[in-house]
């Protein structure tokens, strides 16, 4: 009887024994695979995400242009790819000349002539501009962007004149239409993008000339002017 026992607890503990290599195994094998998933996946998010410290934005490169929140951000630190051009944001390009058609036409009915100086400039057009500024001003960092660090080859820029044909002037800023797009551009989702007194936040010069198509959500959002886009989304 003493000897059955004995066995008995001796198959007891074999079978302890295997159940609890048996559990060891598993949570051993669980805890691999939920570290190479884990692994893998934060190596492909940094590859398509920067984290601005500062203020812990996430600025994603989508489609070879930089986006916070789903907004193209290009300036003297996120360029475009070499080869991008409007047809990469086909869509958005196309609302921002229906857009500026309609703040036309109604500027129109005010009296007001709006024409574009400068639209879509690709990645060679801006290179050219600039190595034709180089020449001439030492200054050129603070009112010609580089080749991939300018607006205009998002096509969302626009460059605007009261005369067609003529070429940006600091004088825009005394005109009637400098007037009326500063009191009317965000009911169209434009914004001045390079404003006076900013230029330690955008790199840049006051352009009075210059208008960005950014949507109405964040145009609505900055009409009282005295923030930049940078400050808006916070990545100065
Ligand atoms: N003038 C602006 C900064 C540009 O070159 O895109
Ligand atoms: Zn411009």
């Amino acid at each position: 009887m003493e000897k059955i026992k004995n066995i008995r607890k001796i198959e007891l503990s074999v079978k302890l024994l295997i159940i609890s290599i048996v559990l060891l195994f598993s949570v051993f094998a669980a805890t691999s695979y939920i570290n190479i998933k884990y692994r893998k996946s934060s190596i492909s998010t940094q590859t398509s995400q920067k984290i601005n410290k500062k203020s812990e934005t996430i600025i994603k490169n989508i489609n070879g242009a930089y986006n916070v929140s789903g907004t193209i951000i290009v300036n003297k630190k996120y360029g475009l790819d070499e080869n991008y051009t409007y047809k990469n944001n086909q869509k958005l390009f196309n609302e921002a000349t229906k857009a500026f058609n309609n703040m036309k036409k109604d500027a129109e009915k005010d009296g007001m002539s709006l024409n574009i100086i400068s639209r879509y400039r690709s990645y060679d057009v801006q290179n050219w501009i600039y190595e034709k500024y180089k020449q001439q001003y030492s200054n050129i960092d603070t009112f010609s962007a580089k080749p991939g660090y300018s607006e205009h080859q998002t096509g969302l820029a626009f460059d605007l004149s009261e005369k067609p044909k003529t070429s940006v002037r600091d004088a825009f800023e005394f005109t009637e239409e400098y007037k009326w797009l500063r009191k009317n551009a965000y009911k169209y989702g434009f914004i001045l993008r390079y404003p006076k007194g900013k230029s330690n936040i955008t790199g840049y010069k006051f352009e009075p000339w210059h208008y960005r198509y950014v949507g109405e959500n964040i145009s609505y959002s900055l009409k009282d002017g005295d923030i930049t886009l940078e400050e808006y989304l916070n990545i100065y």
